[in-house]
């Protein structure tokens, strides 16, 4: 593996050069790894346009204009950018970015890649990184075509709508914590059908990082560090032994060795989707239902199939938007939102009172109908096409007053701020030298998902029951209040937020693959930096790095990143209506950008991660 700068280059007009003219292969980011002693790649994304292109861009994209904070704001500038000539993969570890520009560097393309680094983030991101949970992927491929795949998890067939419900009708925790609360794990079976169908190398190829990282160990860094110390519910069952020897959260500096995920993985690089929905790696899944009281069966497991569906094509001021249809309300909502913000002509200043009023107005619209109109659509019948019609966004732009905040109709509703649940989704993005594109999203859903760990299988179950409105009208772990079309029905999917899109400029060519972590905040959160990129015309660094904000309806109120906004800002938000809520931090991206000469990919600033390239 070759690290950070590997030609000591210190400005990105130098590095960006010795890409292109000296051919030096590969450059990273990765996160402040203690352990690491790879500098970090710092770098002025303003000095990029100065590099011929490669090939004709679009002026709004090779025309960056660099961004301005307030001094408040905590995060600095182009931290975790990479640049690349070639291809690049960004995600929540470096080491399974690397994963996934071993695959490219031999020749593989983005969806070799993407599978390498799901399989490895299962290994070295455990928290959120799964073959125990489910997910969607977008791709745009280099001929032009287009696909969703949809590998969510999905109710067993014992599911009842009122399980979590105890004998009063009040709902437990069941559909957060425990054996109860996972639904029949969808990760094996979408990475390996994206593989057959849009890779171009074999399951056992592209499985070798993970299963060295398995079987061989890694050294745990200090934000896996940090991440098993913040969980709870991993101690209170068997993954215990693993993650916290001696009751002691394993530290930075550890080596992780994990020979049970190791023996799975090779059973999967071995016999495909059957090595995990059949055979000993099933038989210990069920054991393990019923050692917990769960329901999720062998038939459950053979019986799962991911579906392929067609992403929303939307269109946001000349630009596409490539984005995952239900069951995720992703595509839906944000291109709604983008609908309505796209009836202003002029786009508002970026951080200013008006900008974030007409943000927060669009998202609170679209979110009202996320939460009462979307849902599985296998199950139920859901008004796609109508949601993101423009025609309807203007009637929703209609109601928006510019100078004053609408309340979200009232509905009783127990939380009062969004929960401070730690992030256990995680988004990659992947590009390739051949015009592939992958957008990636992927959850155990809550904290270390549902805390069950596979005796002798070791892996993590997701908690992704509680995506359902488990009780109608109910806010769930994220105070989403949903409705009775996304109540429990066995061999349902849980509808989710996940938002993996990847965005074409006016000639049609990938500009952005991006996507998030955050429950709700991953719509809002993605949005945003594609609004920061196309009315605000950032650079991806400071995109990614720009102050966010958050409405999903109910609870009523408008969260925002502590630091990044003028209190004059704050104080005229207040003053229209709008209800603030300050919070540290929102939302976890992964993303890449084109950029003249290649790509710009930068990880989460607020968190941790590595984007590769070469
Ligand atoms: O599918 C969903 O919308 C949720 N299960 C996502 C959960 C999540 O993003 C949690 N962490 N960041």
């Amino acid at each position: 593996m070759i690290r950070a700068l590997p030609c000591g280059v210190p400005s990105v007009r130098g590095l960006v050069a010795a890409l292109l003219l000296v051919g030096c292969s590969t450059s990273s980011s990765s996160s402040s790894n203690t352990l690491n002693a790879d500098a970090t790649v710092s770098i002025s994304p303003a000095a990029a346009p100065d590099i011929a292109p490669a090939n004709a861009l679009d002026p709004r994209i090779a025309d960056r204009i660099p961004a301005s904070f307030p001094e408040s704001w905590r995060l600095p500038s182009a931290q975790t950018s990479t640049f690349a000539e070639h291809g690049m993969a960004v995600s929540n570890s470096a080491l399974a970015s690397d994963a996934a520009n071993e695959m490219l560097k031999r020749g593989g393309n983005a969806v070799d890649a993407a599978v390498a680094l799901g399989f490895a983030l299962a290994v070295t991101w455990p928290e959120a990184g799964n073959i125990g949970g489910g997910g969607y992927m977008v791709l745009r491929l280099a001929d032009g075509r287009t696909a969703a795949l949809d590998y969510r998890e999905v109710a067993p067939r014992a599911a009842t709508r009122d399980m979590y419900l105890d004998e009063h009708g009040v709902l437990t925790d069941r559909s957060i914590v425990g054996h109860l609360a996972s639904g029949v794990p969808g990760a094996v079976s979408g990475l390996a059908r994206a593989l057959a169908q849009h890779g171009t190398m074999s399951l056992r190829e592209v499985m070798q990082p993970a299963i060295r990282l398995a079987r061989d160990g890694f050294v745990v860094d200090s934000a896996l560090a940090s991440s098993i110390r913040g969980t709870e519910r991993a101690r209170g069952f068997e993954g215990a032994r693993l993650f916290f020897p001696n009751g002691q959260p394993l530290t930075t500096g550890t080596r992780l060795v994990q020979p049970d995920l190791a023996r799975t993985l090779e059973a999967i690089a071995a016999q495909g989707p059957a090595g995990f929905y059949t055979g000993w790696v099933a038989d210990s899944l069920v054991a393990e239902m019923q050692r917990g009281g769960g329901i999720i069966t062998l038939e459950d497991l053979s019986n799962y199939a991911p579906r392929e569906r067609r992403p929303i094509h939307s269109t946001y001021r000349g630009f596409t938007l490539l984005a995952m249809p239900p069951s995720s309300s992703g595509g839906v909502t944000m291109a709604e939102s983008l609908n309505i913000l796209e009836r202003w002509t002029q786009p508002a200043a970026a951080g200013s009172a008006t900008s974030l009023h007409r943000v927060a107005a669009s998202f609170q619209r679209a979110f009202i109908d996320r939460n009462s109109k979307l849902a599985d659509p296998d199950f139920v019948p859901v008004p796609l096409e109508e949601l993101i019609a423009k025609s309807y966004a203007q009637s929703l732009w209609n109601t928006i007053d510019p100078a004053r905040a609408t309340p979200t109709a009232r509905v009783d509703s127990t939380m009062q701020a969004l929960p401070r649940e730690p992030m256990h989704t995680t988004h990659y993005s992947v590009v390739d030298r051949y015009g592939n594109a992958v957008s990636n999203t992927t959850t155990l859903n809550g904290s270390w998902g549902s805390g069950v760990w596979v005796r002798g299988a070791g892996f993590f179950l997701n908690n992704e029951m509680d995506d359902f409105a488990a009780q109608p009208g109910t806010p769930n772990m994220f105070g989403l209040v949903q409705g009775e079309q996304n109540a429990i029905q066995p061999g349902k999917r849980m509808l989710s937020a996940m938002s993996p899109t990847i965005v074409l400029d006016s000639a049609q060519q990938v500009l952005l693959v991006v996507g998030a972590a955050g429950g709700p905040t991953i719509i809002t959160g993605t949005s945003q930096v594609i609004l920061n990129v196309i009315d605000h015309r950032m650079t991806l660094a400071d995109a990614m790095r720009a102050p966010r904000v958050h409405h999903q309806a109910l609870p009523d109120s408008l969260t925002f990143e502590m630091g990044g906004f003028a209190p004059v800002v704050l104080d005229s938000l207040r003053a229209m209506g709008w209800s603030l809520r300050p919070q540290r931090a929102l939302v976890n991206i992964n993303a890449i950008m084109r950029v003249p000469g290649g790509w710009e990919g930068v990880y989460e600033p607020r968190r941790s991660g590595g984007a590769v390239g070469h």
